[in-house]
């Protein structure tokens, strides 16, 4: 009998021990600001860390126009920083200890009191929500599903439209592609908050625009940033047995795929994938955009950190024919938000104003479908918490990037056209086969 129990407890205990061992920690690891290099010398010594310190984790891709923050277990701090100093690399220490910030946040994430922008929520706080905000507002809310995912979760959308007669263009809205972007859905949680409680001066945001919404795109990773790893990154297929699963399904787009800003590497977190659109959650995102492309003016796609407007292009210093129309709407959502609390945003394309990416959501809806203005948000901050941006910035996030986005939003509208749109005409012209989405491509381009 005695016996027996104390076999139950010290099941228990392995069990507990088991739960915690398999949650990654971080204790130890640093992040480091590199400053930007100065030359092609220190950007080549940079680009050279990334290629052979496989367990360094690049925060953000090596650049000649920005400070590149790394992140560094116990084990590799030594030898990174004596790489950094051979090669004449300025850098200083943003986070000195990752598991502290982690765990700040965490204490915060456990108390549930349903949806708010105080903590960040678990994805079934939020699914829950967006289905409670369509039982009690069916003449303006639904949900569905664009798809699902790598296992099995739902791509909820949320549709907003309150005149379905008008037939209004469309935004399209996605967030929380990269995993471990909480403010994110944070944010996109928020528009829809709003976009349900409008005052009546912001009336016409509902009445002259539908708005098409997956507030977490990838559920997988967003799941296991809450479970087992912080910091995940990737969705969770399992294209190479149990080693090194997920892909960066910003970079798994058919535009341009596997070009700049990619890593062949399955473990490495700007892995591609092993062929385009081999993840459910970006061929999903792609097909509802290039079906619906009459209808999307905008597609705005949230990530952090950073704070940039990013316009395309990404695989290509090559800038879309109409960019300074792009350019000038994107300032003017940058100074409507820094209005609110002062935050600083640049704007422009990611190959001029950061570094090259291919592959990535927003190349392939200005380059595919054609959706006009096609944007990638870096949130807050620059770098002094990164992906770990305390709770207590959640609000005010959201609140400042709401102004840049009514900014878009009445843009769209004014634009609204009469007659055969664009699209009506450009749709008519050419191949309407899904499948064939480098011919509609091409003749794209050649059309503008
Ligand atoms: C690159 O810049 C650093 C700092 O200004 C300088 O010390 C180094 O000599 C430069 N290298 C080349 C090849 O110009
Ligand atoms: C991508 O979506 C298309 C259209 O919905 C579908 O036919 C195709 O099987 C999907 N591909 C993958 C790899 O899921
Ligand atoms: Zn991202």
């Amino acid at each position: 009998m005695l016996k027996a129990r104390g076999l139950i407890l010290l099941g228990i205990a392995l069990t507990v021990a088991t739960i915690i061992a398999s949650e990654k920690r971080y204790s130890g690891y640093k992040v480091y600001t590199v400053k930007k290099a100065r030359n092609d010398t220190e950007y080549k010594a940079l680009l050279e860390l990334q290629k052979n310190f496989k367990k360094v984790d690049f925060w953000s891709d090596p650049s000649k126009r920005r400070p590149t923050d790394i992140m560094v277990s116990p084990e590799d701090l030594t030898k990174t920083e004596q790489f950094l100093s051979s090669h004449g690399l300025e850098y200083s220490v943003a986070i000195n200890d990752v598991q502290r910030v982690v765990e700040k946040e965490n204490v915060r994430s456990t108390r549930q009191s349903g949806m708010n922008w105080r903590d960040y929520q678990r994805l079934r706080t939020i699914h829950d929500w967006l289905d409670s905000l369509a039982a009690f507002n069916p003449q303006v809310a639904q949900t569905g599903s664009i798809g699902r995912s790598t296992e099995g979760r739902n791509l909820k959308m949320i549709k907003l439209s309150k005149n379905p007669e008008k037939k209004n263009p469309v935004i399209y809205i996605d967030g929380g592609i990269h995993a471990r972007e909480w403010i994110s859905p944070a944010v996109t949680t928020y528009i829809i908050g709003k976009l349900m409680s409008l005052s009546p001066q912001d009336a016409d945001l509902l009445e002259n625009v539908d708005w098409h919404i997956v507030p977490v795109l990838n559920p997988d990773g967003y799941e296991y940033t809450f479970n087992e790893d912080r910091l995940w990154r990737k969705s969770r297929s399992l294209h190479n047995g149990p080693n090194c699963p997920g892909v960066d399904l910003n970079r798994n787009f058919d535009f341009h795929w596997g070009e700049a800003g990619t890593n062949d590497d399955p473990c490495r977190n700007t892995y591609p994938g092993p062929y385009p659109f081999s993840e459910p959650e970006a061929n999903s995102t792609a097909s509802y955009l290039f079906n619906n492309r009459n209808k999307i003016r905008a597609y705005l796609t949230f990530h952090s950190y950073s704070q940039l407007w990013l316009t395309p292009y990404g695989y290509t210093e090559d800038l879309p024919s109409d960019y300074e129309e792009l350019e000038s709407l994107g300032l003017r959502a940058a100074r409507a938000l820094q209005e609110v609390y002062g935050t600083e945003y640049e704007v422009g394309a990611p190959s001029h104003i950061l570094y090259s990416n291919s592959g990535s959501s927003r190349d392939y809806a200005k380059g595919v479908p054609g959706i006009k203005y096609s944007y990638t948000i870096e949130l807050r901050d620059q770098g002094d918490f990164g992906f770990l941006l305390p709770p207590q910035q959640i609000l005010s996030t959201c609140e400042e990037t709401w102004e840049g986005v009514k900014v878009i939003a009445r843009q769209v509208a004014r634009e609204r056209p009469s007659g055969p749109t664009f699209s009506d005409i450009y749709n008519s012209i050419v191949d309407r086969d899904p499948d064939d989405r480098t011919k509609v491509d091409v003749a794209g381009i050649r059309l503008r």
